[in-house]
């Protein structure tokens, strides 16, 4: 079995970047790996800037840590209910072939 999970990131614009990453790897981690632009990560995946936000497909889940929903409230009005933070999300093989759709800013 490989380490490696296939992902994409999906713009507002409609452009798609199929990318892969490693187990374990944080969502976020793997587009900036990867020069996926929209994912800003300003501090660096402490769950603390909200600039890594991320609309996830239902295989991935809402985000459920009050913490990482107390930042959420920060993409004010880009906030659905699949919003989440993608420097807390670890790529897990029940990811494969995931898409993230990225909202049309960062705040
Ligand atoms: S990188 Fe700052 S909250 Fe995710």
């Amino acid at each position: 079995m490989t380490d490696e999970i296939n992902i994409a990131f999906r713009t507002a614009e409609g452009e798609t970047f199929r990318v892969s990453g490693l187990r374990g790897a944080t969502v976020m981690e793997t587009a900036i790996r990867n020069d996926v632009p929209g994912i800003e990560a300003e501090c660096g995946g402490a769950c603390a800037c909200a600039t890594c936000h991320v609309y996830a497909p239902e295989t991935v889940g809402e985000a459920t840590d009050p913490y990482e929903q107390d930042m959420l409230d920060f993409t004010a009005d880009e906030r659905r209910p699949n919003s989440r933070l993608s420097c807390q999300i670890e790529l897990e093989p029940s990811m494969e072939g995931a898409v993230f759709d990225l909202p049309g800013v960062q705040v």
